[in-house]
């Protein structure tokens, strides 16, 4: 009898999801033409609402390279997913047993399920409801715990650093300093990687927490050196030495009483006051997450995928797929779900870039 796996997408996209899929459905495919895919649609909320299409051969091709998700995304709570799956039928099913029953009802032998960090969590509790579950690790953040690369990442960090680069110019004409405000959550890999991809003079991450006097120092430094520009990279996450030590409620009041929208502006407020050139801030957001996978996110992802089948068919379950000593293996869900992969503080590219005279907001400078 030919197989049938649901497949889905959750939470925030990225690029190369729909690679990641087309690899996994290759490799089905080439095994038994008869295979069934059932897409849900807008990830657990179309396991739950049983919102689903069914899958053909042609879905899949033609999408190596096109960006988001043919299935569409959503996202989903862990935390909410003990509650009534509809909030005025409180005595009826709750978005797990709805889940539960979805792929119950459909017979399914196995479900891919593509998501990042609170993703993980859902899919580790319906393994551990006894569902078969093969995941996939995407995110742009690169902090899904367990894998050396998530998919996404790479891709993303090639816009930021276009970001980057598009700034020099115009920070070199005005002489100005610019910080440019990079995405990846609680954690600082694409602002490490794109600020030392990019050239930037100083690189701020949520794993060090900043002194602003600090980086105040080290344009003025830089300034006075008569360097013509300085191009602060900023994580969205990264927080002050004094944010550091606040309470998580007490953080976020301050951030909710802000009229400033995000860490850069905050920062520009500072850098205003103490720097000697002016100052501007560039946020890319969401471009970061768009258009195309870059061509490691294309091997990445059909190599993720082609194994993610293969586990399925040799029926070893409750895995994610990811990098381990460059190697594609398979790591059990109960570890990866509920940790997060920061960036270590010993990190050799912290070092590197420290060696390079890249500021991390923590020094001592003198004379600023
Ligand atoms: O997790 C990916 C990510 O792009 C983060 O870098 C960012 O903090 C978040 O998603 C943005 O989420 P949303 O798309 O829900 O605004």
């Amino acid at each position: 009898m030919a197989l049938k796996v649901g497949m889905l997408t959750s939470g925030g996209d990225c690029q190369g999801l729909n690679s990641a899929m087309r690899g996994v459905a290759k490799r089905l495919y080439e095994y038994d033409k008869e295979t069934e895919i059932i897409g849900f649609l807008d990830g657990y909320a179309g396991l739950m609402l049983r919102n689903f299409r069914r899958m053909s051969a042609d879905d899949f091709s033609g999408i190596l390279t096109v960006g988001g998700t043919i299935l569409g995304t959503s996202r989903q709570s862990f935390k909410t997913m003990q509650d009534p799956l509809f909030a005025n039928q409180k005595d009826g099913p709750t978005k797990l047993d709805a889940m539960i029953g979805t792929y119950k009802e459909l017979d399914l032998d196995a479900l891919v399920i593509l998501g990042g960090n609170g993703s993980h969590k859902t899919a580790n509790l319906l393994s551990e409801k006894g569902l078969n579950i093969i995941s996939l690790p995407k995110t742009i953040d690169n902090d899904i715990w367990g894998t050396e690369m998530t998919f996404g990442f790479q891709s993303a960090v090639n816009i930021a650093t276009e970001v980057i680069d598009g700034i020099h110019s115009t920070a070199s004409s005005h002489g100005r300093v610019f910080i440019v405000e990079i995405m990846g959550h609680k954690v600082g890999w694409m602002t490490l990687h794109a600020g030392i991809a990019g050239g930037a003079d100083v690189i701020l991450i949520p794993e060090i927490p900043y002194d602003p006097m600090a980086v105040a120092a080290a344009v003025n430094k830089r300034a006075r050196e008569h360097k013509r520009f300085s191009i602060i990279a900023i994580a969205e996450g990264a927080k002050t030495k004094e944010e550091a030590k606040m309470s998580k409620s007490e953080y976020n009041g301050k951030i909710e009483n802000s009229p400033l929208i995000s860490v850069a502006y905050r920062l520009a407020a500072v850098l205003d006051k103490l720097s000697i050139q002016e100052v501007r801030c560039v946020v890319p957001g969401h471009f970061q997450r768009g258009g195309t996978p870059s061509a490691y996110d294309r091997v990445l992802t059909t190599s993720l995928g082609v194994e993610a089948a293969d586990m399925i068919l040799n029926k070893k379950y409750g895995k994610m797929v990811g990098i381990v000593n460059s190697k594609i293996v398979g790591i059990p869900l109960k570890e990866v779900a509920g940790k997060l992969k920061t960036v270590p503080m010993d990190h050799y590219l912290i070092s590197d870039a420290r060696k390079t005279g890249i500021y991390f907001g923590d020094e001592k400078i003198d004379n600023a």
